[in-house]
Parts: structure tokens; C-alpha cells; sequence
């Protein structure tokens, strides 16, 4: 209403957005809208195609920016087939071949494997100091920042920080005042009460040991701090549970491709609160679908319990809610689904009321689902899930473009349900969320099973995991170096705290 916008030194005011099409390129938070063709090297061309450059140029763009993001080989493929981190790659490399000389990426990291996360920003990184291009990114992703120069805290439209990255990192209070997660390794760090706040792994095993030796008057060395430490901590054990869903030898492919699945088998028990993990591609989603049988395997079978001589009830929440919603009306929404298993009216309104309470919604029963944010979203598609009283629940990405409040909210009601007996299979990318609230673990890749196990011995097995492309947190991995495994900030504390306490009792040099 007021005031000035000058990009690359254009006044936008003066300007329609096709003028600085060129100039800045933005990969949206909801990145399935930017994409519409129906093959990846024609959404990658059309950007380009619409600029008139020349045809050699334009195809060697088109190449270029599918390497960036490792797509290459998928140029034929329908956009619609690719993987829910394939197609935010996609997108970005449709934007990328614009060579735009600001590139804004909006949440950038939220469907995409841990590793994938790293090697992106880094060749981003490298192109932004070699050619010109700006780099912004937007998030709350911490991992982002580690890869810029300058960080700036935006909190209801003011700027509450803005400075070199190891500056603002530190600012552990003002995250936390914001309600924004705090940076892991500082924040650690302020909690042990700390002046001094280490950014990197290295530097915090070093301080962790620093701190220790300091509590018991010895200087801890690398080779003896495990034993200073103590041992891992206790596995907490499996439930064995009776079995409730089965892969049983299950090949799948899609059409005209080479299958996914070869002989595949799983099971989950009742009550259990597992997490799928894997790279992008890795067969994650195809999974899941394969169990609420969405998609049919061509050879083995999939198999699922009766439960009090009724078939299982399964709820699914799709990758991307809006897939699943429909109805014009919140309510309408998370009636739809009772409504069809012939229940009274009377039994319908319960549920719909029960279930939007449940999820924070009731007061936006009358609203239209498509003005609700992400994170609303998210929490309506749970809502009609849970409206069918299913046994087991099916979350794939369930935090995907939530803010940390929102996934905490999410995942503390994946929590609570099963506390309440609900079967939960979810598929995260988010480590720390698998991390505090998964019982179970299973690492997949290329439609393999690499691991199965408790969240706590599975997470030590990182050199599994770092082929399977995937980075613990920073508590773990810092644990992890000192000897133990840590699943959460807390558990770290008092660990350290614990056996601080317990060699200054037994007295220095013992
Ligand atoms: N309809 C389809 N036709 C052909 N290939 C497909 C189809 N759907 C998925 N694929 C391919 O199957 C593989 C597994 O896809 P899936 O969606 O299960 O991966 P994912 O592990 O969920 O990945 P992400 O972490 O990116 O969501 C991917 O390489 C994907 O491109
Ligand atoms: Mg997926």
C-alpha cells in the first residue's frame, strides 16, 4: 500500500510478474501446482521454450538443470507417476532451467531424503558462488541455514534477527520465543546451561567431553570417553503383538516398468507405532498403498486381519491432503465417509463432531476445506480417517509443509491414538520426528528391507543408514560419537547430567 519493492533494480510496482520472470525464479511450498505437462523434460523446456532461446541451448538447460537434482534418466516419465520428493525436484529444475538470477526456494527440503537435502544445497551453494545467482530460501529447516551466508527471523511480519549465519544460530532464545525450533546442537548447549554454543558435531563432542571432565575433575580422552559415558542405553523391546497386516512375498511393478517389490516381505503388528524410512524413489508410498490396497500386487499377497470377525479398518492419509479432500465444507468433509457406512444420522454427527474436536477443527466445521492452511489440512484428512474408527492408521509424509508446531500437534495425536490401541504405520523423511515417536523403524531401499528394529538400535546403525541416505539429528549423531544413543535432546541431558553426577560419586580417577 506503501513504499517500495526494487528487484535486480526494477521497481515492481511498475512492472507485470512476466517481466521478471526471468530475473527470479520461486519454487512454491506447494510445489505439485507448479507442475502440468506430461513428461519431465517438457515441464523442464517449457519455462525456456517460452523465453524463445535456441534449441541446442535449450536442451542442454533442460540437461543441466535435471542433473542438478539427479532426475536424469526420467525424462520421458509422466510427472504424475514420479515419487512425492521426485516431482519437488522436478519442480525446482523447472524453475533452475529459467537460470534465473534470484532463486527463491519455499520450503525446499520438506519431501526429500536427508541426503538428497544435503547434496542440493550443496551444488546450489556452489553455483551461487561461481555464477550470478542469489539464493534465498525459506523455512524452517535449519538444515537450510547451514548453507548461507546470512540468516534473517521473520515473525509476524517484523525482523527479529538478521546476521551472519553463526550469529543468529546461536540466538537460542529468540527461536524459542518465536515458537520456532531452535537450532539442535546450540540449543543442546544453552540447556546444559552453556555460555559457549557449538554449531558442529565436532565441536559439541568436544564440549560434551569438556563438560563431563569438568564434573569429575579428569580429562576425558576419545578413546576412553565410551567407557566414561556408559553403555548405550537399553533397547526398550518390540511389542509382539498379534499380526494385523502382512506382505507376504510380494512382487509389484508398475505398468511397463521393472519392479519395486521382488519377494517382499513385512509384517506389523497390533498396536505398533512404526516409521518407514527411505530415499526418494525407495518405494516408501507404493508401499503403503500396496497395504491399504490401493495397488495390487502382481505376484504374493497382502494380508490383513479380522478383527472380531469384521475386516480391518484402515485409514489412509495421502502424501498430499488435497488429493483426499473434496467436499465444499469441513464437516461435509469428515461426514462423507461414515455417511457411507449406512450409520444413523444421529451416530454421524458424533463422530464428525468427535473427530473435528479431536484435530482442533470444530470451529471451522462451516468452512470450506480449501481455506484452511496446509497444516489444517492435514489435520482435516486425519479427521475423516478417524471418523471410520479405523484400527490401523496410514500417514504418508504426515508432516510434510507443517511448521514445527503443527508436526508436533500432528504427531503428538499419532501418539495419543496409539496410546489408545490404533495401529500407526507412518512414512517421514523427518528424522527427528521418527526419532521421538516411532517404536519401530524400517529403513528401506530400492524396495528392499535394510532394517527392522527398535527406534533406538536401528538409529546406532549408521553406517547402514548413511548408505541408505539418511542423517540421524544432531542429538543422535552427537550421542552416537560420545558412546551412547540418545533419541531426543531431553534423553541426551540427562545422560549427560546422570553420568556426570555418577563418576564425580565415585570419585576423581577411579
Ligand atoms: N504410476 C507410476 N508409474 C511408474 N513409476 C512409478 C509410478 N508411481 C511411482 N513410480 C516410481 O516408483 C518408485 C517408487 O515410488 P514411491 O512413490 O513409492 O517412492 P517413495 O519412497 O514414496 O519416494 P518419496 O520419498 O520421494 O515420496 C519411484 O522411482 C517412482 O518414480
Ligand atoms: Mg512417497
Amino acid at each position: 500500500m506503501r513504499g517500495k519493492v526494487e528487484v535486480d533494480g526494477v521497481l515492481t510496482h511498475d512492472c507485470r510478474p512476466r517481466q521478471l520472470a526471468g530475473r527470479v525464479g520461486i519454487l512454491f511450498q506447494d510445489f505439485e501446482a507448479q507442475l502440468f505437462c506430461t513428461r519431465v523434460d517438457q515441464e523442464v523446456a517449457f519455462g525456456p521454450e517460452n523465453m524463445e532461446i535456441d534449441r541446442n541451448q535449450m536442451q542442454r538447460r533442460v540437461k543441466e538443470a535435471l542433473s542438478l537434482v539427479g532426475l536424469n534418466g526420467l525424462e520421458d516419465r509422466d510427472p504424475a507417476t514420479l515419487s512425492g520428493g521426485q516431482k519437488q525436484l522436478l519442480a525446482l529444475a523447472a524453475v533452475f532451467a529459467l537460470k534465473p538470477r534470484l532463486l527463491v526456494l519455499d520450503e525446499p527440503t520438506s519431501d526429500l531424503d536427508p541426503m538428497r537435502v544435503e547434496e542440493l544445497l550443496s551444488a546450489l551453494e556452489r553455483l551461487s558462488q561461481r555464477q550470478d545467482l542469489t539464493l534465498m530460501l525459506l523455512g524452517e529447516d535449519l538444515r537450510l541455514a547451514r548453507h548461507c551466508s546470512r540468516i534473517v527471523l521473520l515473525a509476524r511480519g517484523k525482523v527479529l534477527a538478521d546476521g551472519p549465519q553463526a550469529q543468529v544460530l546461536r540466538q537460542v532464545e529468540i527461536f524459542r520465543r518465536l515458537g520456532l525450533p531452535p537450532p539442535e546442537l546450540p540449543a543442546l548447549f544453552y540447556d546444559l546451561g552453556q555460555s559457549h554454543l557449538p554449531l558442529t558435531l565436532v565441536e559439541a563432542e568436544a564440549q560434551a567431553l569438556a563438560l563431563v571432565g569438568e564434573a569429575t575433575g579428569r580429562v576425558l580422552t576419545a578413546p576412553e570417553k565410551i567407557v566414561s559415558l556408559g553403555t548405550p542405553a537399553k533397547n526398550s523391546a518390540l511389542v509382539t503383538a498379534p499380526e494385523v497386516l502382512a506382505l507376504r512375498r510380494v512382487t509389484f511393478a508398475y505398468p511397463g516398468t521393472a519392479p519395486i517389490f521382488k519377494n517382499f516381505s513385512l509384517s506389523f503388528g497390533q498396536g505398533e507405532l512404526t516409521a518407514i524410512l527411505g530415499p526418494n524413489g525407495s518405494g516408501k508410498t507404493t508401499l503403503l498403498k500396496l497395504l491399504r490396497g490401493l495397488l495390487k500386487p502382481q505376484a504374493g499377497e497382502v494380508w490383513a486381519a479380522s478383527l472380531n470377525g469384521q475386516p480391518l479398518r484402515i485409514g489412509f492419509v495421502f502424501q498430499n491432503p488435497d488429493y483426499q479432500l473434496f467436499a465444499e465444507q469441513v464437516w461435509e468433509e469428515v461426514a462423507f465417509g461414515p455417511r457411507n457406512l449406512d450409520l444413523d444420522p444421529e451416530e454421524v454427527n458424533q463422530r464428525v463432531e468427535a473427530a473435528l474436536r479431536r484435530v482442533h477443527l470444530w470451529e471451522h466445521a462451516a468452512d470450506d476445506p480449501f481455506s484452511l492452511t496446509k497444516g489444517q489440512r492435514q489435520r482435516l484428512a486425519v479427521a475423516a480417517v478417524l471418523a471410520l474408527a479405523p484400527q490401523v492408521i496410514i500417514l504418508d509424509e504426515p508432516t510434510t509443509g507443517l511448521d514445527r508446531r503443527e508436526q508436533q500437534d500432528l504427531l503428538d495425536l499419532a501418539k495419543e491414538l496409539n496410546d489408545q490401541g490404533h495401529t500407526i504405520i507412518m512414512v517421514t523423511h523427518t528424522m527427528w520426528a521418527a526419532a521421538t515417536y516411532a517404536r519401530r523403524l524400517i529403513i528401506l531401499r530400492d524396495g528392499r528391507l535394510i532394517l527392522d528394529g527398535p527406534t533406538r538400535e536401528v538409529l546406532a546403525q549408521e553406517e547402514t543408514l548413511a548408505q541408505c541416505r539418511l542423517t540421524p539429528p544432531a542429538v543422535v549423531q552427537l550421542s552416537r560419537r560420545l558412546g551412547f544413543t540418545a533419541l531426543t535432546p531431553e534423553e541426551f541431558r540427562q545422560h549427560i547430567e546422570r553420568h556426570g553426577k555418577e563418576i564425580v560419586g565415585a570419585g576423581p580417577g577411579t
